[in-house]
């Protein structure tokens, strides 16, 4: 029984586009806010290796997926491909910008060695859980404007096209956790994903912190009023913590799955007012 519940009519469409390639952002270029600009720094230096990790996770099972989920899978490698891609080419304007990065990434390959060490079926539940942060984190960042009102236009898009395909393809990973993890009863398959996802949500927040506090030695502004800037915008204004709040915990839920909140609408909108060129 596999209880799929993705759309029958979803698409998973990748969108091969270039952003602000050429371009030479200031090194605070989040309104000069060097507090928030190393916020979205902190997250773009995960996804080159997070996404490959998440890719490898899922796509070693696709021999033996069912269609439509196959495809599905196919699709999501594409667009996390095309991300990884655009956030490289992103995290390279970044270290132009004058930030040592070499340290954090080499923290990072460390972090995810210690998932893939825990061995397939874990680092697919892992996966499940940081799809489910992208998703929800994509969801909030399109629905309040005040998240990227500061960004220079060509990383508006970037970071407005990444948050419309991973909503598009937010229950790729769950959808397969749930497939390879069929023949576990009902309660120990919650079990298993809830224990990951408390595990997951510790470990990321922890390690995010910690290269949040490497770049802001950088700057020298690791002191306690960047900290409580810090805060300030992850929970009060604009507030992202507090936005994802609630759908963070829905995972929680026995009967949880990614696409009960269908936020398509939501995805096509944004799209629209993106009007995507490809990649030249
Ligand atoms: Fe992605
Ligand atoms: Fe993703």
């Amino acid at each position: 029984m596999t209880a799929v519940e993705s759309p029958a009519d979803l698409k998973i469409q990748p969108r091969d586009v270039a952003f602000g390639r050429g371009e030479a952002y200031p090194r605070w270029w989040c309104g000069g806010d060097p507090v928030v600009t190393t916020f979205f720094n902190a997250l773009s230096l995960t996804f080159p290796q997070g996404e490959s990790f998440f890719v490898n996770s899922v796509r070693r099972y696709l021999p033996e997926l069912p269609e439509p989920l196959r495809s599905q899978v196919e699709e999501f490698a594409q667009q996390e491909a095309f991300h990884s891609r655009e956030h490289m080419a992103f995290n390279r304007q970044v270290a132009a910008g004058g930030y040592e990065t070499k340290e954090i990434d080499a923290l990072i390959r460390k972090d995810i060695q210690a998932s893939k060490d825990a061995g397939p079926e874990v680092e697919l539940a892992v996966t499940a859980a940081l799809e489910h942060f992208t998703g929800i984190f994509a969801h909030a960042w399109l629905s309040d404007p005040r998240h990227f009102k500061d960004f220079p236009e060509e990383l508006r898009r970037l970071w407005a096209w990444h948050s419309v395909e991973e909503i598009e393809h937010k229950g790729v990973a769950f959808d397969t956790f749930l497939f390879v993890t069929r023949d576990l009863s009902p309660f120990k398959r919650w079990l298993f994903r809830a224990m990951v996802m408390r595990k997951v949500t510790t470990d990321f927040w922890k390690e995010r912190f910690r290269d949040i506090g490497l770049l802001f030695k950088q700057d020298e502004i690791d002191n306690a009023g960047s900290w409580w800037r810090l805060v300030r915008y992850l929970v009060f204004a604009p507030g992202l913590f507090r936005q994802v709040l609630g759908p963070y915990l829905a995972w929680y839920l026995p009967g949880f799955h990614p696409w009960r909140h269908d936020d398509r609408a939501l995805a096509a909108e944004v799209e629209t007012k993106l009007s995507l060129a490809p990649a030249t």
